[in-house]
């Protein structure tokens, strides 16, 4: 199963009514570690970067390790550049392979936003490559009404229903009261929003700020067609706490060998990403 557009896996996806982990990865380990735990668990796979990695290793770099590592698998993945709201970085990713990317110009005006992102739609399709869009945070960031925003400052369903079809994005990530990092206190989604784009459009969306929801919480929105569901804290978390045991016993221990920090880490990152594929209901999908 090679490398695949991100439509292939989000397609069945929503269809089907299971969620396809979608992890950002932070360097060659953490890449090789979620590849090895999609195997494991034969599930699809949504690999994500973040604009910071992508400056930090480099995209030359990055995809040379994502093509080197993903040569032969036995599962679908797909290499998604995550929140970029910068066109030279996009059109950088898009022409050296990501198969997709997240244009977040939630900052800009919903019309300005929405042009842009017709074109980058535009632009991808030029290399086969897919986009999700993203206007969240609008009608509250810039505390000035409009009829598209409802009594709770919130942008009502209808005129994200017409970002969608307007721009033609493939997948789209909506504001439901999620937050990226860990919650301070249980959040309460708006999942009825989820259900109402997915009906209305048939886009599958993208649940961002998975680290800390519940598995109920998983469910219900994997149920209402979220397809893509975005992890990055609890893998940062993960990788840290695994290094920090290890290097404990390391120092108890007096003993140095870095290669067995990165096996023990490697294969914490392994366990984390099977777990995500059978919360998600991916695991065996790939089969
Ligand atoms: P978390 O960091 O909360 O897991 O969110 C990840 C995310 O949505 C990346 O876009």
């Amino acid at each position: 199963m090679p490398v695949v557009p991100l439509t292939d896996i989000v397609g069945p996806a929503a269809r089907e009514r299971y969620g396809v982990p979608a992890v950002n990865v932070l360097n060659d380990l953490t890449l090789e570690g979620v590849l090895a735990g999609a195997v494991e668990a034969r599930s699809p796979l949504i690999v994500q970067t973040s604009v910071k990695t992508v400056k930090s290793i480099g995209s030359e770099v990055l995809f040379a390790m994502w093509t080197a590592m993903t040569r032969g698998i036995e599962v679908p993945v797909t290499l998604h550049l995550d929140h970029c709201p910068d066109r030279a970085v996009i059109t950088e990713c898009l022409e050296r392979g990501w198969n997709s990317v997240l244009f977040d110009a939630h900052s800009l005006s919903l019309d300005e936003n929405q042009r842009q992102t017709v074109e980058v739609v535009a632009e991808a399709r030029r290399t086969g490559a897919h986009v999700e869009g993203e206007i969240e945070g609008i009608g509250v960031e810039d505390g000035v009404g409009s009829e598209a925003v409802g009594p709770d400052g919130r942008l009502a369903v209808e005129r994200q229903v017409e970002f969608v079809r307007a721009t033609g994005i493939d997948v789209f990530a909506p504001a439901i009261g999620n937050a990226h990092g860990q919650y301070a206190s249980a959040p309460t989604l708006e999942s009825d929003k989820v259900s109402a784009i997915v009906e209305a459009t048939g886009v599958p969306v993208a649940l961002h700020g998975g680290t800390g929801l519940s598995t109920e919480q998983f469910h219900d929105l994997i149920a209402r067609g979220c397809a893509k569901v975005n992890i990055s804290t609890g893998l940062k978390e993960r990788y840290m706490r695994s290094s920090l045991d290890f290097l404990r016993g390391a120092e108890a221990e007096s003993r140095w060998d870095p290669p067995s920090l990165f096996t023990a880490v490697q294969a914490d990152v392994v366990a984390f990403t099977r777990n995500l594929c059978e919360t998600f209901g991916s695991a065996g999908r790939a089969a």
